[in-house]
């Protein structure tokens, strides 16, 4: 199984790095395939809303997102990690998780999300539920750990003493590769829920 994962932030050993590095230990261990980003310091510009993914299912930029995308497809899972910045996550993640989630046509279903977030002080809540929106639109079951994936710390690596934050990590991992590993066997076992023809309306019509 393959897990994809993308730092929005810029510093490399930050905290995100910090939880991240927390997950990947348990994933490897379980022999999960990680493939890892980092994305805070590249220039990834916004959605400008031109459509043309519409016919072609990638993006009209030709950069990070388009190639994250072909990760994404191939993976079981998608963790998504973020420092607050003023109280939501950084405007780089977003840029390309946006573009990332609106361009690309293929089918996110049953693919595992989890959501990560570091702070100094506030605002982790707020971020968390930002980035869970796109796994909640996608019909991406979300992975949740033992209390809310916050990680503690201002300068870089501060996060590591953050015990309880760490272990939220690993936790969250364990529960992902339980999720992970349960869909593949309900698909085999159960099969996939009875699917209807998309309804599209732009609020009621
Ligand atoms: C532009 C900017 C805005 C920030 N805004 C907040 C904030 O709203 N709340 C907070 O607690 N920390 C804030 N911080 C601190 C970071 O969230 C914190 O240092 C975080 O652990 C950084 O994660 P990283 O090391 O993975 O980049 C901000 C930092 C920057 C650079």
């Amino acid at each position: 199984m393959k897990v994809l994962m993308i730092n929005g932030s810029p510093r490399e050993n930050g905290n995100i790095a910090t939880a991240f590095k927390e997950m990947i230990q348990v994933f490897e261990k379980e022999g999960i395939e990680v493939i890892h980003y980092q994305i805070g310091k590249k220039d990834i510009r916004g959605c400008i809303a031109c459509e043309t993914c519409r016919n072609n299912g990638k993006c009209v930029f030709d950069d990070i997102v388009n190639e994250m995308a072909v990760k994404f497809e191939e993976a079981d899972g998608l963790v998504i990690g973020s420092p607050v910045y003023y109280g939501s996550a950084n405007g780089t993640l977003m840029s390309a998780l946006q573009r990332l989630f609106y361009s690309t046509h293929f089918d996110k279903s049953y693919k595992v999300g989890a959501s990560v977030v570091s702070a100094r002080r506030s605002g982790c809540t707020a971020t968390f539920d930002e980035l869970n929106k796109f796994f909640t639109l996608s019909n991406m079951p979300v992975a949740t750990s033992q209390y809310w994936n916050n990680i503690y710390g201002w300068e870089p690596g501060e996060g590591k003493v953050d015990d309880e934050g760490c272990q939220v990590m690993r936790v969250l991992a364990r529960n992902m590769i339980f999720l992970m590993r349960s869909i593949e066997a309900g698909k085999k076992n159960i099969g996939l829920p009875e699917t209807e023809e998309r309804v599209w309306t732009n609020f009621t019509r």
